[in-house]
């Protein structure tokens, strides 16, 4: 087997079904991906973690919308004109390939935004052959990366999938607003499957056809770009690369904005936010880095990505952008309604500006994945994942020492106790207990709970812990607040205060 960490990884992945190749029955298409039982388990964890923290915390709005839109709606949002990849075809067999990315690949360097013109050459003066035979390669073109489908059967009837949630939060701002008190600043947000052609779907969830974003639009009024938490949090340092830089910097958030990598506090305030969500996910290695206006999308003022550092390099897995208001001014334009709104900070009305943090889902699953890989030592035989303990896909599984009576009953009793209080809790009567607890470790199970023989005597069970394999006694009626204790998810104390040093010793 290979020993590469994302071979590794994948391995586990697929065995244990927490990821399932799509349609793989038909030879799955590459860039899409099935999230299996385990996987939905931790996804829904880390959404809700993530709504937490970027919208219920804040006393934002939550909505879903629709995935698919007229054409008119991506005239406006500028996507029709501006959302395509440059590509390169191969002469010989055929096959299309991203030409910055083959770039990127063979001489080193980002190349967003560079022109199909300066593609072209820089492909022919490095020489770049097809990957796949060797073939001569095409000119740059464009390719268009939304999805196109019609609605009710009629062929001028043009819709897409839409290739990120946000432009739901922009078509509903103007009722949502009225609904809560018209008043700015107001933050709307949702989490959602988002859809892109991509031309060359790889490496596992990095780059897929079909995911899922996180987003919130932060909009507010551009003559006050302030935000009152902002005081809590501008002395925390970040890593940043400037636009102009190739060093990472560790400065504060605050000389950050001070020095033009980050817009205004608003988007200061996301982006130590977005620090803290990836701290608490036990993701290690990343950086913030400003884009440069090549690099920006057609929509944004200023931008800065989260980028992490993973088995297949540096790869994006926020965008945090202040987009003005590019998008209500396209709407207000296109639809003929005017979706300023009156503030009465100022007197008068305003066009909002818009701050986003976008998450990829998928990016940062395998961001988790690969920062709680652990591997075989002395000391445990078995791979595993070091789960953050509140995205265990299980709070805890719940074992008999020996398949018999009275102990699988009394299993069966805590089983139902524990789900019925809304945790997820699988259950084992065979095999050895050593493969049942390695079992358990290898998907980043928090606890288990061992009924024995002494259970009948005194109403306690073994609780042992994932990471050392703690054992202590607890009492049955004791389970459920001490497995919280430690699998909760208030954002507050998250990554914070808890160590497993602090597991408690019940007597
Ligand atoms: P890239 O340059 O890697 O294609 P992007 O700049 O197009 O990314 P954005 O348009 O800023 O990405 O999208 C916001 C976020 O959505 C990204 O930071 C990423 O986490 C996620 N994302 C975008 N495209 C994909 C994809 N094809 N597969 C998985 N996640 C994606
Ligand atoms: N909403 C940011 C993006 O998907 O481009």
């Amino acid at each position: 087997m290979s020993d590469k960490l994302y071979d590794k990884i994948l391995e586990i992945a697929l065995k244990r079904s927490i990821l399932i190749p799509s349609a793989e029955l038909y030879n799955a298409v590459s860039g899409f991906y099935d999230y299996g039982p385990i996987g939905v388990l931790i996804k829904k964890k880390i959404e809700t973690v993530w709504k937490r923290m970027f919208i219920k915390m804040h006393g934002f709005h939550e909505i879903e919308s629709a995935t698919i839109y007229p054409e008119i709606v991506f005239r406006a949002s500028g996507h029709a004109e501006h959302f395509a990849d440059p590509i390169v075809t191969c002469k010989k067999c055929g096959m299309k390939w991203r030409a910055d990315k083959l770039l990127e690949e063979r001489v080193g360097g980002s190349y967003d935004g560079v022109s199909e013109d300066q593609l072209t050459r820089m492909i022919k003066d490095n020489n770049i052959k097809c990957p796949k035979c060797n073939g001569e390669l095409t000119d740059v073109a464009r390719f268009a990366l939304m999805f196109k489908t019609t609605y009710g059967g009629e062929s001028k009837n043009i819709a897409y999938l839409r290739p990120e949630t946000a432009q739901g939060m922009f078509l509903d701002f103007q009722r949502i607003f009225a609904t809560y008190g018209s008043r700015l600043p107001m933050g709307l947000g949702q989490v959602g499957k988002s859809y892109r052609n991509e031309i060359s779907p790889r490496r596992i969830l990095i780059r897929l056809r079909e995911f899922t974003q996180m987003e919130l639009e932060y909009f507010f009024n551009p003559e006050i770009d302030d935000i009152k938490e902002f005081e809590d949090v501008k002395d925390v340092v970040i890593p940043i690369m400037g636009k102009d830089n190739q060093n990472i910097e560790n400065i504060t958030v605050l000389q950050a904005i001070e020095k033009g990598y980050i817009t205004n506090k608003i988007h200061g305030y996301f982006v130590v936010l977005t620090k803290q969500f990836y701290d608490m996910m036990g993701v290690k290695e990343y950086r913030f880095r400003q884009l440069n206006d090549s690099e920006k999308a057609h929509y944004a003022v200023g931008a800065v990505d989260l980028e992490v550092n993973t088995s297949f390099g540096w790869i994006e897995a926020v965008s945090l952008a202040h987009r003005g208001d590019y998008d209500l001014s396209s709407h207000s334009n296109l639809s003929k309604k005017n979706l300023s709104v009156f503030d009465d900070k100022v007197g008068k009305k305003v066009m909002p500006n818009v701050i986003e943090p976008s998450f990829g889902f998928d990016r940062l699953f395998w961001c988790v994945l690969e920062s709680s890989y652990r591997p075989v030592t002395d000391e445990k035989k078995w791979e595993w994942f070091d789960l953050p303990m509140f995205i265990s896909p299980y709070h805890a599984a719940v074992y008999p020492l020996v398949k018999k009576e009275p102990l699988v009953n009394t299993a069966n009793d805590i089983l139902r106790s524990l789900r019925g209080k809304g945790l997820d809790v699988i259950h084992r009567a065979t095999g050895s207990i050593g493969r049942r607890y390695a079992r358990a470790d290898e998907i980043g199970v928090a606890y288990c709970i061992t009924v024995d023989f002494d259970t009948q005597k005194d109403n306690t069970v073994t609780l042992r812990f994932r990471n050392d394999g703690r054992q202590v006694r607890v009492p049955i009626n004791r389970l459920y607040e001490i497995i919280t204790l430690f699998t909760d998810n208030d954002v507050r104390t998250l990554g914070g205060s808890k160590k497993v040093e602090e597991f408690p010793v019940v007597k």
